[in-house]
């Protein structure tokens, strides 16, 4: 079939759902000639394809600066056996003890958001509520305080998820590029410190940072560059997926009246009718 399946094209990033569906049965292994890549659309060949390290590489992609050519990759970009060193680094700080231990804190948070637009009856949901929550929660992750930081991260991820998605525009990566560097600019003497403090035998914290720069798995340490790939990553990975979900999670609630009120009714379902909701996009 005729290549018509254009990853960037405004079309298909509005509403991915059916391109999928149309590709599934007439191109589920697709050669994009004006990209140079494959996409390929069926559960198995993604899972026969993720597994098979052998054959095939993480590490071009996806987005900017995650795994430039003379550098490892980062998690998504990383193979095997670097991919599993930085797996077991990171998957301490992502315990559901770390996680409960925020929810006090979240709480109070999203009160405090709802307190700055309830009088005005109204209030844009993404950049009242969706943008700020995901980014409260990552800048406790890594220890840094949101109040100074919010506004900083808000841009960087920003600019560095626009250019995920826009291989096709260079003036967007450009500015990915420079907010990947301001990144790490950023993180770089935090980390520092953290390292120094590992190494006079001093606790650096249990947040995200402070794990990377204790983790040693099977004595091998994670470098600074790595760590910052890390950081840069985390922050993008973390809060534009997010805000998107809570999003696409409130819009289709209103698209569907009844399973608003069934869980109105009964606010336990809330973490299947984000399961849903994630399935559903
Ligand atoms: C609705 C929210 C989210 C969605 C839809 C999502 C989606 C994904 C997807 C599809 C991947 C695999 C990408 C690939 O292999 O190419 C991934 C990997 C990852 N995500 Fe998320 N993510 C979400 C939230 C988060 C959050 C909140 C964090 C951390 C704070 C996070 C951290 C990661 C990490 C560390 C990886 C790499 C795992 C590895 O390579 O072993 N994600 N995510």
């Amino acid at each position: 079939m005729k290549d018509d399946f254009d990853f960037y094209s405004e079309e298909f990033q509005a509403n991915p759902g059916p391109t999928f569906s149309r590709m599934l049965d007439a191109c589920p292994f697709h050669h994009s000639e004006k990209w140079g890549w494959y996409s390929v659309f069926r559960y198995a060949d993604v899972q026969r394809i993720v597994e098979d390290n052998a054959t095939y590489s993480a590490k071009f992609g996806p987005g900017v600066d995650y795994a430039p050519a003379d550098r490892p990759g980062v998690l998504v970009s990383a193979d095997p056996p670097l991919h599993t060193i930085q797996r077991r680094a990171i998957v301490q700080a992502f315990n559901s003890r770390t996680i409960r231990a925020m929810e006090p804190g979240l709480r109070a948070f999203v009160n405090e958001l709802i307190d700055g637009f309830i009088d005005q009856g109204r209030c844009d949901l993404i950049q009242d509520v969706a943008v700020p929550v995901p980014l409260w929660i990552i800048c406790n992750f890594l220890g840094v305080p949101y109040t100074e930081n919010g506004e900083r991260f808000r841009r960087w991820v920003e600019v560095m998820a626009a250019s995920v998605f826009s291989q096709n525009k260079p003036e967007v990566q450009l500015k990915g590029r420079d907010a990947a560097m301001e990144i790490a600019a950023f993180f770089a003497p935090i980390l520092q410190k953290k390292m120094e403090q590992v190494a006079a035998g001093e606790d650096p914290g249990d947040n995200l940072l402070g794990m990377m720069a204790k983790a040693d798995v099977d004595g091998t340490k994670l470098t600074l560059e790595e760590m910052l790939g890390f950081a840069q990553f985390l922050l993008v990975a973390g809060s534009g997926t997010t805000t998107n979900l809570i999003g696409n999670t409130l819009a289709l609630l209103h698209d569907y009246p009844s399973e608003l009120a069934r869980l109105r009714g009964e606010p336990a379902l809330i973490n299947s009718t984000i399961e849903e909701s994630l399935r559903f996009m």
